[in-house]
């Protein structure tokens, strides 16, 4: 089957994607979450439609392209990123006319910004105030800074509060010995800066927190969170592998790859460069290599120019030959995705991959 592909190819495989997803799903069921998970890892509309399918309450996107390819199938959309510019807060103003539109911000400028233009387009958005829980990307940095921005949005009009978000992307993996300490101190955060907002009256109907580093953890967020928005776990990577969540069975998404030269001894060079792979390292295991061969588990990519892996397989017992096909386990796979116009998908090991476009590719703004 995989002789087939044009490559390099994203080869995805449906039965993979099931079981992915209806394992979180068990888990969000059995602990009473909802599961909104964020479509930046697939950024198409027919996995996100499998992921509402098998239980999902809404979906997360980063990106307005991803919001507008995501409210064909969903029309409860919550857009994890701030949308502090004209040209953001016009489109979701837009969008909130026929969908729920909700944006997590950390600042008055981002609330000002969406109000002035769900008022000029007569919709209302609902707002999530970010909280900096340990990542030190974005969020209110105190439980104090929330409640000002919450109370800011709620003097606001066409704007309506409807809690706080968080994104746990500093907690490891459950197997580092410090995941539990990590996950108490945010619980404490979210815990004070519940109590401020109870003490003002102000609601907070929606925690919105989760990673899929944390996915399995996060019962241990209760009684503060309401929802998780994993985005790598319907297709894992050698992130997720190594950071003993899953094994390489569970990859669902596998890139295709040709080996194209043997000349210098000790190595092959596949047709999978940066442009396909991407830089990304593999956070539990920097020195891994760029991905994972699976024909060739000893061998090890060594070096990525834009069109060409270096192998070095010198430890390897067996070689391939120019032409030959091998599989790989990129480290991140969401870039990886987002570099393809087109995932070639396979519903079961009989039926032969088709094209599947990826609508939401390259839709930075
Ligand atoms: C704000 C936000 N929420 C959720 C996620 C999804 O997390 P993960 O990549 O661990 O699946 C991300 C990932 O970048 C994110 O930035």
């Amino acid at each position: 089957m995989i002789q087939t592909l044009p490559t390099p190819a994203i080869l995805i495989d449906g039965e993979k994607v099931r079981a992915n997803l209806a394992r979180l799903a068990g888990y969000c069921k059995e602990h009473d979450l909802n599961l909104r998970p964020h479509t930046k890892t697939h950024k198409s509309s027919f996995f996100a439609r499998l992921q509402l399918e098998y239980g999902a309450t809404g979906l997360t996107i980063a990106k307005v392209g991803e919001a507008q390819v995501m409210a064909t199938v969903c029309n409860d959309l919550f857009m994890a990123y701030p949308a502090v510019d004209p040209l953001r807060g016009r489109e979701l103003a837009q969008l909130a006319h026929t969908h729920t539109i909700r944006v997590g911000i950390d600042s008055k400028e981002a609330a000002d910004n969406l109000s002035h233009f769900a008022q000029a387009s007569s919709s209302t958005i609902g707002i999530l105030v970010d909280l900096d829980v340990g990542l030190h990307r974005t969020g209110t940095q105190f439980p104090a800074d929330a409640l000002a921005l919450a109370q800011h949005v709620s003097s606001l009009p066409h704007l309506r509060l409807d809690g706080l978000m968080f994104y746990p992307g500093h907690i490891p993996s459950p197997s580092s010995p410090t995941q539990g300490a990590a996950i108490s101190a945010v619980k404490e955060l979210l815990s004070q800066t519940l109590d401020l907002f109870d003490k003002h009256s102000l609601p907070h109907p929606i925690l919105s927190g989760g990673s899929t580093p944390t996915m399995y953890q996060s019962h241990l967020f209760q009684p503060f969170i309401t929802e998780i928005r994993p985005g790598t776990y319907i297709f894992n990577d050698m992130n997720t592998v190594y950071a003993g969540l899953c094994t390489i069975h569970d990859c669902a998404a596998r890139i295709i790859s040709t080996v194209i030269s043997t000349a210098v001894a000790n190595q092959f060079v596949l047709d999978a460069g940066t442009k396909t792979l991407t830089s990304d390292r593999c956070g539990p295991a920097p020195d891994s290599g760029h991905g994972h061969i699976l024909e060739y588990p000893l061998a090890k990519i060594v070096k990525l120019t834009e069109e060409h892996a270096q192998v070095d397989c010198s430890l390897s017992p067996t070689r391939p030959s120019p032409g030959d096909r091998v599989t790989l386990i990129p480290n991140h796979i969401c870039p990886c995705v987002n570099l393809q116009d087109y995932v070639y998908y396979q519903s079961n090991p009989d039926s032969p991959p088709g094209p599947l476009h990826v609508e939401g590719r390259g839709k930075v703004f």
